[in-house]
């Protein structure tokens, strides 16, 4: 079954003084449920650019993503299905963890329950039970900047879990870390599967985009199946 679907998104952007300079051209691909797709590039190809569109954090100049059927960009409330389906379809891992550093491990994995669209009985014990499951049980009431780099992105990970996505998004989530503490971050990715879970990773690192069932190579103008 489908999940995602994106529909020759076009990005540009344009710098006061300077002509547009087109990012994207034309972007269309398709993911299914549950399945694990890496994209590849070579630096300034687009590749973040394109993964914040597909998650609803920047919007493109034309085309439209569709998660689980919904538009995020076309017609009448796109704004707000944009939040509805970032705040219960989609988790993101980014390379720099992007924790809020004045907040324990726990108070940062409950951060996307807060949105008020997602319901969660008792967050807080779904934090700690995904924390342990990430292997940080006896972390709990640490700060981010306590913690190594892998264990940083563990508890990103489990913040992207919280609302059980059922598609995360993952720009370089090894880029930031030695090659064997990486390999541990991946597997976890692919281990924690609540429910199928589908993945859309950027990554220059050919151990993890041999991990997925396909690689995506993106050029700015053109994107083709490896
Ligand atoms: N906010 C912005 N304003 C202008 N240009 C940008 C902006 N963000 C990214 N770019 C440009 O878009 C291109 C693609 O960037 P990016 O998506 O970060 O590439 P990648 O992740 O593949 O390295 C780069 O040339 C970058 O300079
Ligand atoms: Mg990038």
């Amino acid at each position: 079954m489908k999940l995602l679907s994106v529909e020759n998104i076009v990005k540009e952007y344009k710098i006061p003084g300077h002509k547009p300079i087109r990012i994207l051209n034309d972007i269309s691909f398709e993911v299914n449920e549950g399945e694990h797709v890496a994209i590849v590039g070579r630096s300034g190809a687009g590749k973040t650019t394109l993964l914040n569109i597909l998650g609803g954090l920047d919007k493109p100049n034309s085309g439209d993503v569709k998660i689980a059927g919904v538009s995020l960009y076309k017609g009448f409330g796109a704004e707000r299905r944009r939040n509805m389906i970032r705040a219960t379809k989609v988790g993101f891992v980014f390379q720099s963890y992007h924790l809020m550093p004045e907040l324990d491990i726990v108070e940062n994995v409950i951060l996307p329950t807060m949105t008020g669209y997602e319901k969660i009985l008792n967050p807080r014990k779904r934090a700690k039970e995904l924390l342990e499951k990430v292997g940080l049980g006896e972390r709990l009431g640490h700060l981010p900047t306590e913690l190594s780099g892998g264990e940083q992105q563990r508890v990103a990970l489990a913040r992207a879990l919280i609302c059980s996505p059922d598609i995360i998004f993952a720009d370089e989530p090894t880029g930031n870390l030695d090659s064997s503490t990486g390999t541990e971050i991946m597997k976890l990715l692919f281990e924690i599967n609540e429910k199928p879970l589908a993945l859309v990773m950027v990554t220059h690192s050919s151990d993890a985009a041999n991990m997925c069932d396909r690689v995506l190579v993106l050029d700015s103008t053109s994107i083709t199946e490896r």
